[in-house]
């Protein structure tokens, strides 16, 4: 069995149905949420094949997004270097999040990544590493990268938007998310991503500053200051909800083609 296929193989995705030669595109498009134990079928696609799409057409809405100096709100302080936001964010008092915390995430990746990957919050796990989406959440998530041949350590980096963990797993609230938002804003003008995935409400609708459902953010092309930004499922809730991972699927296969495309 090819890596490719055990990792589809890890997620979920079996059996494999195999594209015919003619058919195939990059990435492939492959089976999602096919049943269990049939024979391997041969087929020209499981999902509706990608066509490209220059960015500049595809575009849905444009936020407009803060300006440098990203500095703490309360002493004003800019953050220099990736040294010196670690150690703001480690000395960061600003909600009642810094009480409860174990450890803070700050993130994980090339800094210099092509991708920008922006999740919720910690959870249990994260808190205990003081690393983003290393827990079932984060492995679905590396198995999704890998499945739609995205490097998770040379191409991504991925934070979150609150850099400590809310108790409980209970949702970011508001009060949390704008107090930890210049984190955010510095991280992405640090990495200076060719593309900005948030995955979740919580990620989509801050980022973008929406309302709208995840649902309706999703499958469109949108921008945040200067980065393209797509939306796509949160992880967790993929592993609540396997039936919606074709669409997840979809929104990968997205992503690497619009990388291929730079
Ligand atoms: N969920 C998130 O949104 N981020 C993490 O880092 C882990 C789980």
């Amino acid at each position: 069995m090819s890596r490719r296929e055990l990792v589809l193989s890890e997620i979920g995705y079996r059996p494999l149905w195999k594209l015919r030669a003619a058919a195939v595109t990059t990435p492939s498009a492959l089976p999602l949420d096919t049943p269990v134990n049939l024979p391997k079928l041969q087929v020209t696609t499981a999902v509706s094949p990608i066509q490209p799409q220059p960015i500049s057409e595809a575009l849905d809405n444009s936020v407009q997004a803060p300006a440098p100096p990203y500095e703490n709100p309360v002493t004003a302080t800019p953050i220099t270097d990736w040294d010196d936001l670690q150690q703001q964010i480690n000395a960061c008092q600003q909600c009642q999040l810094a009480g409860t915390r174990t450890n803070i995430v700050v993130g994980r990746g090339n800094q210099k990544a092509r991708l920008l990957l922006i999740g919720e919050a910690p959870g249990e796990q994260e808190d205990r590493h003081g690393l983003p989406f290393v827990g079932k959440a984060g492995q679905l998530l590396e198995n999704m990268l890998a499945a739609a041949g995205i490097d998770s350590e040379r191409e991504v980096y991925i934070c979150n938007l609150l850099k400590c963990r809310p108790p409980g797993n209970r949702n970011p609230a508001p009060d949390e998310i704008s107090k930890c938002s210049h984190f955010l804003q510095w991280q992405i003008d640090a990495v200076q991503p060719e593309l900005i995935v948030a995955v979740g409400r919580f990620a989509a609708q801050s980022l973008l500053q929406e309302q709208a459902s995840l649902s309706s953010l999703r499958g469109k092309l949108h921008q945040y200051g200067r980065y393209p930004v797509l939306v796509s499922f949160h992880p967790a809730y993929l592993l609540r909800s396997p039936g919606e991972k074709a669409k997840a699927w979809q929104d990968w296969c997205r992503v690497r083609q619009l990388l291929n495309q730079k």
